[in-house]
């Protein structure tokens, strides 16, 4: 079902990122432990992180696609197909069964469309079934816009759209799903522990958690040249968007997002196998992935 490199297993540990921890001061630290989480710089209530996100997303909901294409100069969109082209998930012609997928904080509607599209192109695959779930009713009604435009899985019994907390996910069943997907969006979690551990209940055993997500940068000129081009995202959104504040938070929720070898730890800790993952572009993101036995 899946390709052979990523069915291969291994296995790597580390510790906190050095620039996340200099950027929390003893107090903050002190108060994520608790109450409190980071807001991009900020420190903020927790109960207040998902209003604060809720309010970033449907500011640039509309504008998500030039939002994107500015903050990656559209190589996004590589990343994207690479990610979905490694898993070359797809119900093979010999398998009974279709595979059951669930996209979270999949509000555009990128992967959802691009996995089933890879299914159908590849493997001949009209059955299997994908929810698609984000927090955030603005960013949904992006990705059922597009389904409409471009006149696939709108209205499509196997493609159904859920707004809901993907740190819960209470409205999916335990033990359901074959696939569970997650592309720049576990960064924005509250908790995201919480939100591996809801991954873990609704995959099926066997099931593959694959996260596409910023990551810290391996290559020192490579981190030169991104720290002068992040200064200028927030002004790049101010005239592009009218929108300075999401793009800064935009920002700083890469910068405090988990290196590589703790991101690999906390999803080791949720309980997953075989985890393992891929710098992509010198480490400005990563795919990351681990199995449910
Ligand atoms: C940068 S967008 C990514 C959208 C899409 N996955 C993609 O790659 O184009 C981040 C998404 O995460 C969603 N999100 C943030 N926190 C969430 C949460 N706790 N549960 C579900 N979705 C969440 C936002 O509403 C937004 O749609």
């Amino acid at each position: 079902m899946l390709s052979s490199a990523f069915a291969k297993h291994s296995l790597k540990c580390r510790a906190l990122s050095l620039s996340a921890l200099r950027a929390l001061s003893t107090t903050n630290a002190v108060k994520q432990d608790n109450a409190y989480t980071h807001f991009g710089s900020k420190t903020v209530p927790k109960t207040e992180k998902e209003k604060l996100v809720g309010n970033v997303f449907s500011s640039v909901a509309s504008k998500y696609d030039i939002m994107n294409d500015v903050m990656s100069l559209g190589i996004h969109r590589c990343w994207k197909d690479h990610f979905i082209n490694k898993l070359d998930a797809g119900k093979r012609p010999n398998s009974a069964e279709p595979l059951h997928f669930i996209d979270v904080a999949g509000g555009s509607g990128d992967i959802a469309f691009g996995l089933l599209d890879h299914a159908e192109e590849k493997f001949h695959d009209t059955e299997s079934t994908m929810h698609i779930v984000d927090i955030n009713a603005d960013m949904l009604k992006e990705g059922e816009k597009r389904a409409m435009e471009q006149n696939k899985y709108y209205n499509d019994p196997r493609v159904k759209f859920l707004v809901q907390n993907g740190e819960v996910l209470d409205q999916i069943e335990s033990d359901s799903k074959d696939i569970y997907t997650i592309s720049f969006g576990i960064r924005n979690f509250t908790d995201i522990e919480a939100g591996l551990a809801a991954a873990y209940r609704v995959l099926k055993p066997g099931g593959i958690f694959y996260c596409l997500e910023f990551s810290k940068i391996e290559n020192q000129l490579m981190d030169v040249m991104y720290q002068q081009w992040a200064r200028l995202l927030p002004v790049m959104g101010s005239i592009i968007a009218n929108d300075y504040d999401s793009y800064q938070y935009l920002v700083e929720s890469i910068e405090k997002f988990p290196d590589q070898e703790t991101f690999k730890g906390m999803i080791e800790q949720a309980g997953f196998k075989s985890v393992g993952y891929e710098s992509l572009t010198s480490g400005i993101c990563a795919i990351h992935w681990g199995v449910k036995v």
